[in-house]
């Protein structure tokens, strides 16, 4: 495939200045290593330029040409994606949609929102909220990723197990088709029965079908009040089983994350506080939030919680007093990823399998690092039963690092998918998860997904490499 990419030439180079200007065309060596990774491992594969378009048009006439020339076009977000989505694996064009960052409009009559791909999710999360309302997706990358991103890898975060993921808040999309062609996928309302859902096919498609530009979102009512707790367990297996009770004794908590003692260990020394004291006997923790618009009713759920937790021995809970104490224990959380990033080569895998096997996947996953012989620290979004799996690599040798370790993967995502799960529940497949798509899905159920990929861009220009394996 990789091949048959026309090389960019500096005739193609003045077309694309003549389309965007002089100054949204990067050639130089720091701009090309800057847009060759995003935060997946330690990957780089450099583009041959880098584009900033400003406009929907502009986009437009840049993909007609690459779609002409087959030159290859990776577009990027803010480059926060952990499935190297984001890394041009063919040269060509890194399309940095950055530029792209205008809210159109706050429809408040209509509680919709209409914005560019290019704003920050949570700047995006903070304008709605100076009108009461709520945009509620957070993934933990939400102060520096983009809105587009998390459309195209359909991103997650901790409140997806009260509101759902991102697709769940997507009403129309504007979208740039591979030889240019703009349309729009749906309409601005909330139900929509009119033909295939293409709004639902664009979002998690990984920027493989389209370019988004612009995207119209429902918003909720803000809830008024929020309590968060994070409650200590001898067991991690006990705490994992606690999950699906609270969901079986009627609670639906707004955030319900899981972190393992190595995952709480490492993030408090990467943020440098010393006030967070992990006794010996804790294994792992449950960070619990409850929202709603009625102080008491939480305060209610919180014993219900409590009283719950304790039965699967749950150790001496620390319920957050005020904003700054519930600040500082998402951004813990929040922190993990990263600070797993800072101490070791990793992998991470983000396997999900319905809540109630939560157990058994992490009992899974230990049992096949010990027999490769890998670490892992395990962290993540509990009620989603969504389990980030990540694989230390310390001391590994680069021999089972290399060979060893992607049969181990494959072992952990069979089972995942036996405990009735997928491969990734959201970080998309991008690139590094690709080879594994024959888990989940039959042949058959791929050539579909093939198929449709072929339909939107026959030329194969749009971020080539990704998903599919060929
Ligand atoms: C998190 C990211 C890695 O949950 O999805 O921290
Ligand atoms: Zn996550």
């Amino acid at each position: 495939m990789a091949a048959n990419y026309h090389k960019i030439t500096p005739n193609d180079l003045e077309v694309f200045k003549k389309i965007v200007g002089e100054t949204a065309v990067l050639v130089d060596q720091a701009s090309l290593e800057k847009y060759g990774h995003d935060e997946t491992e330690d990957l780089v594969f450099t583009p041959e330029v880098v584009i900033k378009p400003n406009n929907t048009k502009e986009v437009a006439q840049i993909l007609a040409h690459c779609h002409q020339n087959k030159i290859p076009v990776t577009p990027q977000g803010a480059r926060t994606g952990l499935s190297g989505g984001a890394l041009p694996l063919f040269g060509g064009i890194a399309l940095s949609m950055e530029r792209f960052n205008r809210i159109i409009f706050i429809d408040e009559k209509n509680s919709q929102l209409t914005v560019e791909p290019g704003v920050i999710t949570q700047v995006l999360q903070e304008e709605v909220a100076k009108v009461g309302l709520f945009y509620p997706p957070d993934p933990a990358s939400k102060g520096s990723c983009f809105i587009g991103g998390n459309l195209a890898e359909n991103s997650g975060g901790p409140k997806a197990v009260k509101y759902g993921v991102t697709n769940e808040y997507v009403l129309n999309l504007e979208v740039v088709l591979a030889n240019g062609d703009i349309i729009w996928t749906g309409a601005n309302v909330l139900k929509n029965a009119t033909g295939y859902n293409l709004t639902q096919l664009i979002v998690g498609s990984e920027g493989t079908l389209g370019i988004i530009t612009k995207a119209v979102l429902k918003l909720i009512p803000l809830p008024k009040w929020n309590k968060l707790m994070l409650i200590p367990f001898s067991s991690a297996e006990k705490a994992c089983e606690a999950v699906a009770a609270l969901f079986m004794e009627g609670i639906t908590p707004s955030g319900l994350e899981f972190m393992e003692r190595d995952a709480l260990i490492w993030t408090a020394k990467f943020i440098n506080d010393q006030s967070i004291i992990i006794e010996d006997n804790v294994q792992a923790h449950l960070l619990v939030e409850v929202d709603g618009n009625n102080e008491d009713i939480l305060m209610n759920e919180c014993e219900q919680i409590m009283t719950i937790v304790e039965k699967f021995g749950a150790l001496e809970v620390l319920f957050a007093e005020d904003q700054a104490q519930k600040d500082k224990l998402w951004n813990l959380r929040r922190k993990v990823g990263e600070a797993v990033k800072s101490q070791s080569i990793y992998k991470e895998e983000d396997t999900v399998v319905p809540r109630y096997e939560l157990p058994k996947l992490l009992k899974g996953v230990k049992e096949i690092g010990k027999k490769y012989g890998f670490h892992s620290v395990c962290y993540g979004h509990a009620g989603d039963g969504n389990l980030h799996v990540n694989i230390i690599k310390a001391d590994l040798s680069d021999e089972n690092w290399n060979n060893q370790l992607p049969i181990a993967i494959r072992e952990i995502f069979e089972l995942t998918v036996s405990l009735g799960g997928t491969i990734s529940g959201e970080h998309g497949i991008g690139y590094v998860q690709k080879s594994y798509m024959d888990i989940p899905f039959s042949s058959i159920e791929l050539q579909v997904m093939k198929g449709i990929k072929n339909l939107f861009d026959p030329q194969g220009i749009l971020n080539p490499g990704k998903i599919h394996q060929d």
